[in-house]
């Protein structure tokens, strides 16, 4: 990899150029455009086998979208995305997900008419499955182990808005989980939760990296986040302006303007 500053007069902007074997996931040139609104702007990134990469910016800053074009929810503008060397620019999420690729969604909405263990057996099984097999008995002990695994295993039978805040999130992060990813990209874990909630959240994205799984973590808790990742890479107006380990983050004076008057706490 090789990095310089533009020197056209935007020279905040880092400019980077990667190989598709720099990481597990290579992002390369990546833009994304709606309409004339220039979401994601030449993005370059490459995240590390089994690293905690936080991915960082103030509302609005592309960080989503970035997510949604890697993901297969919509194809980029332009730019290439790599997963383990492979050009996967453009694939379906489903494709994705088979790859071993999976997200959590800021904006989840779980089955509200199933418990947490009905959710987790779906998330198990692929939908045309679902009502025409045994495969929904089979899958049942693993989504106990599942939900056991995220901290919902006393809220088995309960309903996602039965759930407090945490283990709705707890919810998600299992979902994302029951295709058992090699990189999950995880938007928000932490939004709206108290700092002990917090603490025990980060303990289980420790864990699964400890595993084997590669994350790459959202979140605008900046103390939570940056306790929690290994680097980081700050984006603002979709282009990257800072990257670094969590200590380098926190002294950036350019991640600080970035940040100055955003709802960051
Ligand atoms: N489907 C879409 N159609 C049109 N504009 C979109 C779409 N999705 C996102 N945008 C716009 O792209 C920009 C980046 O949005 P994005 O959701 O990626 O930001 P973000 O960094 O995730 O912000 P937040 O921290 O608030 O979640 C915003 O201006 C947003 O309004
Ligand atoms: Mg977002």
């Amino acid at each position: 990899m090789s990095s310089g500053t533009d020197d056209g007069g935007d020279a905040e902007v880092v400019r980077d150029q990667f190989d598709p074997d720099d990481g597990v996931l290579v992002a390369d040139h990546l833009t994304k455009r709606f309409g004339g609104l220039i979401a994601v702007d030449d993005l370059s990134f490459a995240v590390e086998e089994q690293e905690i990469l936080g991915f960082i910016g103030p509302n609005g800053a592309g960080k989503s979208t970035t997510f949604n074009c890697i993901t297969g929810r919509y194809p980029p503008t332009e730019g290439t995305v790599y997963y383990r060397g492979e050009d996967v620019t453009g694939s379906t999420a489903y494709d994705m997900v088979n790859k071993g690729l999976a997200r959590t969604f800021q904006e989840f909405r779980p089955f509200r008419d199933r418990t947490v263990l009905a959710n987790l057996q779906t998330a198990l099984v692929p939908d045309e499955l679902f009502s025409t097999s045994g495969l929904l008995g089979k899958t049942r002990s693993q989504a106990i182990d599942l939900c056991e695994r995220v901290g919902l295993g006393d809220d088995l039978y309960r309903t996602p808005e039965e759930l407090p805040h945490a283990g709705m999130l707890r919810l998600e992060i299992g979902r994302a989980m029951a295709t058992d990813p090699d990189l999950m990209l995880v938007d928000e874990p932490f939004a709206g939760l108290a700092e002990g909630e917090i603490g025990h959240l980060s303990d289980l994205l420790n864990e699964l990296r400890d595993e084997g799984t590669t994350l790459v973590v959202v979140d605008h808790n900046m103390r939570g986040l940056l306790n929690l990742i290994d680097r980081a890479i700050v984006i603002n107006f979709g282009s990257k302006i800072a990257e670094g380990t969590p200590e380098e983050i926190r002294n950036d004076p350019v991640v600080q303007e970035a940040y100055l008057g955003a709802d960051d706490e």
